[in-house]
């Protein structure tokens, strides 16, 4: 049985997970992309951000104009922080801290990600 956790260290990022939600089976993910899952009242963005063999999750919403639209946000690397950029008006986001990397919005909050027995879950604590 292989497990692989994705914990952060940053202070945006719960480390004191409570729920690990089953989200997903990996294949049911675009390589290098994003999807939207759904749980509770919240919608989570996950990436499987294959080219750096890391999962992400994030909100869906951009703090830019409100919009349910970071799911389909492109994916990528600044200085080696992985980042989203909204697919509206390109605001990006550190998908570890959370941090607006291109203007002063407001942090995203981001979750972590586990895989196990090709099982994606997200950790929430409630
Ligand atoms: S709504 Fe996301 S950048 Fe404007």
């Amino acid at each position: 049985m292989k497990e692989v956790f994705f914990f952060k260290d940053d202070t945006n990022v719960s480390n004191e997970v409570s729920v690990w939600f089953k989200a997903a089976r990996v294949d049911d993910f675009p390589v290098n992309g994003g999807a939207c899952v759904k749980y509770k009242d919240k919608q989570v963005a996950v990436f499987n951000f294959q080219r750096k063999g890391k999962w992400y999750a994030c909100q869906n919403l951009c703090p830019h104009k409100m919009e349910m639209v970071l799911s389909r946000g492109m994916i990528g690397d600044e200085s080696g922080i992985p980042k989203v950029a909204c697919p509206m008006h390109k605001k990006t986001f550190s998908l570890e801290s959370g941090k607006n990397l291109n203007g002063d919005l407001d942090a995203i909050v981001t979750y972590p990600v586990k895989i196990e027995n090709n099982i994606v879950y997200i950790g929430f604590s409630e």
